[in-house]
């Protein structure tokens, strides 16, 4: 089943009941979230191709540099308990403006999401706004690149 995202590109559907669920869990990311030096609290919720949920939070570090984005957490966790293919991620925090994927996670999504997979970002007032991978990030490295080697 397809539908569009918020600029009109065709994208996978997920069903609202599946959605609350990602929504729920990417709220309980954000209350693990590891951010004491931005105070910028980020949680994320992924949802797996065997219907699995999987969570992260941003972990930040006081190397500054050695901090990891939730979205990539959460891909990892999932990849931890053996989910390679993902359908949906969204990602939670309390700003009023939604918090799109950094350039890093957008790469690190591109590797486990299909290009009309669903990204969607939501906040404490349950303002969303809602993408595709491709949408995200067009003409991308992945690993069909990696084949003509
Ligand atoms: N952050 C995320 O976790 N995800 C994003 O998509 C944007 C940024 C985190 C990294 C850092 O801990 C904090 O938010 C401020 O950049």
């Amino acid at each position: 089943m397809t539908t569009w995202s918020d600029k009109g590109f065709l994208m996978m559907k997920i069903e609202e009941n599946k959605l609350l669920t990602l929504v729920n869990a990417a709220k309980e990311g954000f209350e693990n979230a590891y951010a004491p030096y931005s105070n910028f609290h980020v949680g994320a919720a992924a949802l797996t191709a065997n219907g699995k949920v999987v969570k992260g939070c941003n972990v930040e570090n006081a190397s500054y540099g050695l901090t990891v984005c939730a979205e990539r957490n959460c891909l990892a966790q999932g990849v931890i308990s053996g989910e390679k293919s993902f359908s949906a991620i969204v990602i939670y925090t309390n700003q009023e403006k939604l918090t799109p994927p950094c350039g890093a996670c957008r790469q690190v999504i591109v590797e486990f999401l299909a290009p009309d997979a669903l990204v969607m970002a939501v906040n404490h007032n349950n303002d969303k706004k809602q993408w595709t991978v491709n949408e995200l990030l067009p003409d991308a490295f992945t690993p069909k690149d990696l084949l003509e080697i």
